[in-house]
């Protein structure tokens, strides 16, 4: 039966672009997937139009009613800059990301304040979401080592990369009711295979 999924966000957009990527290369293609976002200029949207899903601006004020009267799977924030409200919670299982190992730096510029820091060891959340921000219980973590001649631009390519790789994966498990594990990514047939530049599986990263 075919599942039907939001995506949140409210500026660039890449994650969205990988899940629907992901959804779209796989055989069954059974995930419906709608994009929303309360800046109605978010390039999240035009990358939603070019690759022909649906698309919707939608109020901050308005996410309620809407999910009130939207029935969805699972709506999953990706870069979605405003903290929903309980009775926005109510209507649906909410998933969001969050670029550092939580619950080490929630917040807004996560990757950066990691790095200046000076941890060895960063990496990508995905949670459930709660009415405080990133405190939601985590579902998968997956790491990115910083070493010494890791500069913050390779630092940030590499946590988004992760995101990328373990985001629409994480999706689809919580869709089928499956636990994440490390094991299943490692899989060609639902994971990197191998051949991402993501650090931290082991698979693909020396
Ligand atoms: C990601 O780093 C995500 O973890 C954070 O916001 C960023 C969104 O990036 N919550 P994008 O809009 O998906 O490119």
């Amino acid at each position: 039966m075919t599942k039907k999924i939001v995506v949140m966000g409210s500026g660039n957009g890449s994650n969205f672009e990988a899940i629907a990527n992901y959804f779209k290369n796989k055989k069954n293609k059974d995930v419906d997937i709608t994009c929303i976002s309360d800046d109605e200029n978010a390039k999240i949207l035009k990358r939603a139009e070019n690759l022909g899903i649906k698309n919707l601006y939608l109020p901050f004020e308005k996410n309620a009613e809407f999910f009130k009267e939207n029935k969805y799977d699972l709506a999953v924030m990706a870069g979605y800059m405003r903290i929903l409200d309980k009775e926005t919670l109510k209507y649906c299982k909410f998933l969001n990301i969050h670029p550092s190992l939580l619950p080490a730096f929630p917040g807004k510029n996560a990757i950066k304040r990691a790095f200046e820091s000076g941890v060895k060891v960063s990496g990508v959340t995905i949670h459930h979401v709660t009415e405080e921000v990133d405190k939601g219980r985590i579902i998968a973590q997956y790491p990115v080592f910083i070493d010494i001649m890791t500069t913050l631009e390779e630092f940030e390519t590499e946590t988004h990369s992760v995101e990328h790789k373990l985001y629409p994966f994480v999706i689809e498990s919580v869709l089928n009711d499956v636990l994440f594990s490390f094991d299943m990514l490692l899989k060609p047939e639902s994971g990197c295979g191998g051949n991402c530049s993501g650090g931290g599986c082991g698979g693909c990263h020396g």
